[in-house]
């Protein structure tokens, strides 16, 4: 089993877009994925045309109030959907502490039949993305290609630095340039600085900036349902393929 987690403190650089597209794709190849909203945010959920339910979420689950089992939606064939609920947010606030930061990784010992798990994290560094960090054996880390895209980034790797640490294990960290606009220098600087700071950990495909990826979760598709042969599709169906792989630049 590979678990995920997509994870980058800066909003709005595509995590939930490549964790909803990633998880489909690879349950489209026939392996058995679970995708987890650990956002309040809840976008994961509604971008699979899910509705948010109460009592009924990952909240539930962190709290000790309900199973896995008992909250999991099976979305797609191979996808099982761990839905957000409303009550992430009063996780963030109420639990602290090292043991705070195990209670998904406890939960997730117990659904050990899946091949894959992508879990999208809140743009935060806060309990929530503990959580993730500490259950996956992987990150993959989106990153824009704008000009503040590099901003941050230094920060986080720190974080993951420290967290290896204090869990005596690595975690394989990959980067993901996402809203790639391969005409323009600023974009390729971005590449290239990537590329030379973290040599091998740059996933091959970047992934191009497109319509159809920003319209598909208002109609509660994944874009193999919305735009089957556009570059969004190409472009992830592409990235998955990376990360069977470990294809990198
Ligand atoms: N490659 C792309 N091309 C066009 N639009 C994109 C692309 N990737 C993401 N978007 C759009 O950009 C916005 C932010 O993307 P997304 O929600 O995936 O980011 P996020 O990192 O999960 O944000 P947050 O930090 O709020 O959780 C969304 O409206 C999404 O549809
Ligand atoms: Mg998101």
């Amino acid at each position: 089993m590979r678990t995920f987690s997509v994870l980058n403190q800066k909003g709005g650089v595509g995590k939930t877009t490549t964790a909803l597209n990633l998880a489909h794709a690879i349950a489209l190849r026939g392996h058995k994925v679970a995708a987890i909203d650990m956002d309040p945010q809840g976008h994961l959920t509604t971008g699979f045309g899910e509705e948010i339910r109460p009592q009924l979420g990952m909240a539930e689950v962190l709290f000790g109030e309900k199973s896995l089992e008992e909250v999991g939606i099976m979305t797609r064939k191979n996808l099982e959907l761990f839905p957000a609920g409303t009550r992430l947010s009063e996780v963030e606030q109420s639990v602290r502490g090292f043991k705070g930061g195990n209670l998904l990784k406890n939960e997730l010992k117990k659904i050990q039949e899946k091949d894959f798990i992508f879990i999208d994290c809140p743009p935060s560094a806060a309990i929530l993305s503990m959580n993730a960090i500490f259950a996956s054996t992987e990150i993959i880390i989106p990153v824009s290609s704008d000009y503040l895209a590099l901003h941050g980034l230094s920060r986080l790797v720190e974080i993951l630095y420290k967290i290896e640490e204090r869990l005596r294990h690595k975690l394989t960290k990959w980067i993901v340039l996402t809203r790639f606009h391969g005409r323009r220098r600023l974009a390729n600087e971005v590449r290239e600085k990537l590329e030379k700071h973290f040599p091998n950990r740059v996933l091959k495909t970047p992934i191009r900036e497109a319509v159809a990826l920003a319209e598909s979760p208002g109609y509660g598709y994944s874009i193999f349902e919305h735009q089957k042969n556009g570059n969004g599709a190409n472009d992830y169906n592409a990235l998955a393929e990376d990360l069977l792989h470990g294809r990198t630049r």
